[in-house]
């Protein structure tokens, strides 16, 4: 045969070995991704690496293709049976449009309390419970994949979304992300821990350079991720906009690849924070292990074909993350073909919604037992404008189309109290004008502004009325910080109202409280002392006013705690010389232009010169005064705790056991912390450090109970920076259990006798 005939009949083989190759029996199925993979062409490749937002991205995270409203989604390959797969934001609830065009069907979710407001629970079994809600709205509205939990620390008491993040103590946040996780994942859907890592300001968040110690970010910062990946196995991880060290985060192969990968064994895929296009490089977010370049457009597509075909971009590389994203793919629901109702229980799930925002909120003062409220003070004067237009959530992707808002009014009314006519009025009237001014869109909108009563309005209500109660509403949001003056410190206005209402109700014996349905920290040290009683309600949701009045009521006695300090001033923190609490630039939504350079500290760079003295572990340590401190919570009881008692286990793990009664008049709840320190430690360390945590079931007067907790050799270690490693000191232990971190009611200690490494970790993302 010639040689020419020869070649022919080869490439009719070949051809035919190939048409064969791509008949559509060759379908994904778990296991077979790499047969799949070698028969993918570079623009299937491509095509799978950077979402479908190119195609019908109708604004900044919102997709109208598989289901209007979500964020994003993956494309499909057809003639590998590959679906597309849908993923849509969190966290407090999931977010999609509720209106769609062609029918009157509506497709409300479910606005459950937010982060912050959870992790004040303390609770991990409660934060499991919301997370599975919410992850059956996400499975009843076919999207695959919920773009939550968010858990960047709180490093300031002013980053804008805060709110919906867990805590400024890595355990607790870790705790609370791995439950959310958990429960999410429980309904057979994904979820996208984000924001990885370090995003812990909204000012100019695509383009500020975090610069970072190696322990701090290892003990602080990363450790929230750590714990969460490691225990609950998230299908995917978000990555962040800004830079850690120099590097950006999402074209860091030492962030994406090594850290989370190597060393903690993440098997799901990473998808980076919706970049517009041009403001990265794809070819590196893909070197670096980005999976997903989210949203995705065609611009990216090209980017990565041109990348390959140049040499820029190795095939091995791309066909790392096409792999991971098919084995991805193959849990969704979209892949196995689970048909969904756009039904989900949206009454019950209400109901969820209410019992959770009750657990909580977070008594911060309860002066002669003012509260829960007595038989006696029925009649309610309701001031601020909040109580008539109650925030339920934050703005921005955090936001949640909810078909409705519990008003205070509404939960107090329903609760059966009587609100003071003149005033509820008077109220109404200017929230509906205020409101018709106020623009909102899909992301959510503002707080109203609140404004001075006429007098005759306070005296008034101050006879007709029994109690007075005034909400301070604050909201905040994706995109912006918050400020110091008139957000973190109270408005001029609000301070008056306080003054004001709490003389002229004391002048006739009356009792005043003060509602805090804020979305953040706020100064409470100034005006404290005015009312009788202040209740933390957070925003806590569609069914807010609802909770606040089950706990004003009595029905649910309150047991929250703080996830947070409350400084007594803001510029007591110590990030606040590097937070740009005084940044009124341009904002970073959507496609914005880059803050023109030269550099401006705390905007094209941050340095964390707190190192890890970061919320209690620096007002502890340096014994600052605070207004509230870190774990602090009022009951309508009171607890007492018996002698600690710790056990080592043959497996290096630790058992704490403390018995707590209660030993008040009425049920309740307590959150038992564990705080850890080591005076005798060769190296630098906080003063105490929560090493673990519990929460009591509700106890009956009198009823006791012994509540159980465990740590880790690990949650003792400090990470050695000479050594890159996780080191587990000698020493005796104190174990100091409290009800806040100011408040220890027992200590035990514990020997460790000799120095020893854990885990090795690699020598990267080093501060240059
Ligand atoms: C936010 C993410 C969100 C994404 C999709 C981004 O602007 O930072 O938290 O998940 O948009 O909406």
């Amino acid at each position: 045969m010639a040689l020419k005939q020869t070649i022919a009949i080869f490439i009719l083989i070949a051809t035919s070995f190939k048409v064969f190759a791509q008949s559509p029996d060759l379908v994904l199925k778990p296991g077979n991704e790499k047969e799949i993979l070698s028969r993918m062409t570079l623009e299937e490749k491509a095509s799978l690496v950077v979402g479908g937002g190119n195609t019908v991205f109708t604004g900044y995270g919102n997709s109208q293709k598989y289901v209007s409203g979500s964020a994003g989604n993956t494309v499909p390959i057809p003639r590998f049976g590959v679906p597309a797969t849908v993923l849509a934001d969190g966290p407090a609830g999931l977010r999609i449009s509720p209106l769609r065009q062609g029918t009157d069907k509506t497709y409300y979710c479910t606005g459950f309390p937010v982060g912050i407001a959870i992790a004040s629970s303390w609770d991990t079994d409660l934060v499991y419970e919301v997370g599975s809600a919410i992850g059956s709205e996400v499975r009843d509205y076919g999207v695959d994949v919920l773009l939550a939990p968010g858990q960047n620390l709180m490093r300031d008491p002013l980053c804008g979304r805060n709110f919906e993040y867990y805590s400024e103590d890595p355990l607790l946040s870790g705790k609370m992300a791995s439950a959310y996780v958990r429960g999410v994942q429980s309904n057979g859907v994904g979820t996208s821990v984000k924001h990885f890592a370090v995003n812990n300001q909204e000012t100019n968040r695509k383009d500020v350079d975090v610069r970072i110690s190696e322990r701090a970010l290892r003990e602080l910062y990363l450790r929230g991720f750590e714990i969460a990946v490691r225990e609950a196995k998230p299908w995917t991880v978000m990555s962040a906009y800004n830079m850690i060290n120099g590097q950006q985060s999402m074209e860091s192969r030492d962030l994406l690849t090594t850290i989370l990968r190597d060393e903690w064994g993440f098997e799901g895929i990473v998808m980076c924070d919706w970049a517009s296009p041009g403001w990265r490089d794809s070819a590196k977010e893909i070197w670096a292990g980005n999976d997903l370049l989210t949203p995705g457009s065609a611009a990216q597509y090209e980017e990565v074909i041109k990348a390959v075909n140049e040499g820029k971009l190795s095939m091995k590389d791309l066909d790392d993350c096409v792999y991971r994203i098919l084995r991805y793919i193959t849990w969704t629901p979209r892949y196995k073909g689970l048909t969904y109702s756009d039904n989900p229980p949206l009454e019950k799930n209400a109901q969820i919604a209410r019992q959770i925002a009750a657990e909580c909120q977070v008594l911060l003062k309860n002066e002669s037992s003012t509260l829960p409220l007595t038989k006696d003070s029925k009649k309610v004067a309701l001031f601020g404008i909040s109580s008539y237009d109650f925030i339920a959530g934050g703005t921005g992707s955090g936001n949640v189309n909810k078909a409705y808002v519990v008003n205070l009014l509404d939960g107090l009314e329903g609760a059966d109290l009587e609100v003071d006519t003149p005033l509820k009025e008077m109220y109404l009237q200017k929230r509906d004008a205020s409101l018709a001014l106020m623009q909102s869109s899909a992301l959510g909108r503002g707080s109203l502004e609140d404004f001075m009563p006429e007098e005759e309005y306070i005296e008034g209500s101050s006879d007709r009325a029994d109690v007075a109660i005034i909400t301070i509403g604050r909201n905040c949001g994706e995109g912006a910080d918050r400020h110091v003056w008139n957000d973190f410190n109270l408005t001029n206005v609000e301070s008056a109202l306080i003054r004001m209402v709490s003389s002229a109700f004391h002048e006739k014996g009356k009792k005043v409280i003060v509602i805090l349905n804020v979305s953040g920290v706020v100064e409470t040290a100034s005006w404290k002392e005015n009312p009788d009683a202040i209740l933390l309600s957070w925003l806590s949701g569609q069914e807010g006013g609802n909770s606040v009045a089950d706990i004003l009521t009595g029905k649910v006695n309150p047991s929250g705690k703080l996830p947070m300090t409350f400084p007594a001033d803001y510029f007591d923190t110590p990030t606040y010389d590097n937070f740009p609490y005084d940044y009124t630039g341009p904002l970073a939504m959507g496609n914005y232009p880059k803050i023109p350079r030269p550099e401006r500290k705390n905007v094209h760079f941050v340095n964390y010169d707190e190192g890890i003295y970061v919320g209690y572990r620096y007002f502890d340590t340096y014994e600052k005064k605070v207004s509230y401190p870190f774990g602090y919570g009022l009951s309508y009881t009171t607890f007492s705790y018996g002698a600690p008692k710790v056990k080592k286990a043959s497996n290096g793990n630790y058992t704490l056991t403390v018995e707590v009664t209660n030993t008040g008049n009425v049920a309740g709840k307590e959150v038992v912390q564990a705080y850890y320190s080591l005076s005798s430690s060769g190296v630098e360390r906080p003063v105490r450090q929560l090493v673990c945590f519990g929460k009591t079931p509700l106890l009956s007067p009198g009823e006791k109970t012994t509540v159980t907790m465990s740590f880790t050799e690990r949650d003792l270690s400090y990470f050695d920076e000479a050594t890159h490693s996780w080191v587990l000191e000698k020493g005796n232990y104190q174990i100091a259990i409290g009800s806040n971190s100011r408040n220890i009611l027992g200590t035990v200690s514990l020997e460790e006798k000799n120095t020893k490494t854990l885990e090795k970790a690699n020598a990267v993302l080093l501060k240059q």
